[in-house]
């Protein structure tokens, strides 16, 4: 049981190499929990707020933000600490989830170890977003998630449609610009909004394994998956919805796991890393919750990440359709220097994080290295990997620790 769940947690990580979890998934598709997503269409038998907050003694309120393309996303505040003492001026801090999974995540621990309990009892007023496509964010004005229609997309779109429509839902409610906490795509999304100039409502942001390039993915199955992404994958899956727990990813995965020198036996440390500190019952919880679905031509697009080593918009394969969508032959290429040097930012990565790999990541700081001193701070966390940063047990002393002090310097 124990060792399903770890490799069960390989689903935090991001895009192509989540989908190898889905063999060991399978025990649990008969014991659907009352976390678990809805994929027939009916709504959710109960929201985040009730599932994972309220009963923790905290306010809890949800809201559905609509999207300037139609998307209507479920997003939760926790305005205040668990022994009270909201009000108007605590600065609001939005947490921004990576890629399949949802908000759940920030809340998997126990209250004291959870970044948005901790936020919230340090006089934060804590929001959580679900990006569309996961369970609290499957509905739209006017296309239905059965319709292929509302899965185009990838994180391009997530970051000029959900994030943007998200901060402003934040900045209307509050009146206050938002700092902000994301994780793998959380963090993606980010960064290239503050590129492209778009986070004049952000106050500050927390990188949490930050992904940008991801071309030194080494493991064999991270590397054969993200081959097999653009050939089959579209060939199986189509262009529509990325149901991890579906009968065509796992069959999928088998496929790739029949490949020489992939072992499919070695999940967690073989994909996200040799995580520290996982907590056994928080597994347990996060395996009731998730994976998510998304979009599979967002996984397209990662791993054209992964083939290209550059970071561009998506690419639709030829000239032409691509003069047809951005007017220019090829897909135009996010530049990462353009985020503001004084644009207050804290970045934390881990020695064992395989996603999110230490020669990536210098590859980014190295971009960055114009940023101003005074606005930026950079953690390295020798024996984190991918999950420790939002799950692990210590992660409060550690990372969270420090996030509070960034935002109080810079609020
Ligand atoms: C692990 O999680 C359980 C359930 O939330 C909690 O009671 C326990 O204290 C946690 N263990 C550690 C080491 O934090």
């Amino acid at each position: 049981m124990a060792a399903n769940s770890f490799l069960n947690l390989a689903f935090l990580s991001f895009y192509s190499i989540s989908l190898l979890l889905l063999l060991p998934f399978q025990p649990f598709a008969a014991s659907r929990g009352r976390f678990l997503p809805n994929y027939d269409g009916a709504p959710p038998l109960t929201g985040i707020c009730s599932a994972a907050v309220i009963l923790n003694g905290y306010k809890c309120q949800e809201f559905d933000v609509t999207t300037d393309d139609g998307y209507i996303l479920g997003v939760l505040r926790i305005p205040e600490g668990r022994a009270g003492g909201g009000g108007p001026n605590r600065p609001p801090v939005l947490l921004q989830h990576g890629l399949l999974v949802d908000g759940m995540t920030w809340l998997m621990n126990p209250p004291e170890q959870s970044l948005a309990t901790i936020l919230a009892d340090n006089g934060f007023d804590v929001w959580i977003s679900n990006l569309r496509g996961t369970q609290f964010s499957r509905r739209h004005l006017t296309i239905d998630p059965s319709n292929p229609q509302f899965w185009d997309w990838t994180w391009d779109e997530l970051a000029t449609h959900d994030l943007q429509s998200v901060i402003d839902f934040v900045f209307k409610q509050t009146g206050q610009k938002t700092h902000y906490v994301g994780h793998s795509m959380g963090t993606l999304i980010a960064m290239v909004s503050l590129s492209e100039g778009q986070f004049d409502k952000v106050k500050s942001v927390a990188l949490l394994s930050p992904i940008a390039y991801v071309s030194h993915i080494t493991t064999p199955l991270g590397v054969v998956a993200a081959k097999a992404f653009l050939g089959e994958i579209i060939a199986t899956f189509g262009p529509a919805e990325f149901n991890p727990r579906g009968e065509a990813a796992a069959t999928f995965v088998q496929s790739l796991c029949a490949y020489p020198g992939v072992n499919c036996y070695d999940f967690l440390s073989a994909f996200t890393g040799n995580n520290c500190c996982l907590n056994t019952s928080t597994v347990e919880t996060f395996v009731k919750n998730e994976p998510q679905s998304t979009a599979t031509k967002n996984l397209v697009h990662f791993a054209q990440s992964v083939r290209d080593g550059v970071l561009s918009k998506y690419d639709y394969g030829n000239a032409i359709a691509n003069m047809e969508h951005y007017g220019v032959s090829s897909p135009p290429v996010y530049d990462l220097s353009k985020i503001p040097h004084d644009f207050p930012l804290f970045l934390s990565y881990g020695g064992r994080d395989t996603l999110s790999d230490v020669t990536d990541v210098h590859i980014l700081l190295d971009i960055l290295k114009s940023h101003d001193q005074d606005k930026m701070k950079v953690q390295y966390i020798q024996e984190y990997a991918h999950v420790d940063f939002i799950m692990g047990v210590d992660a409060k002393d550690i990372v969270y620790s420090e996030i509070l002090e960034f935002f109080r310097a810079h609020n």
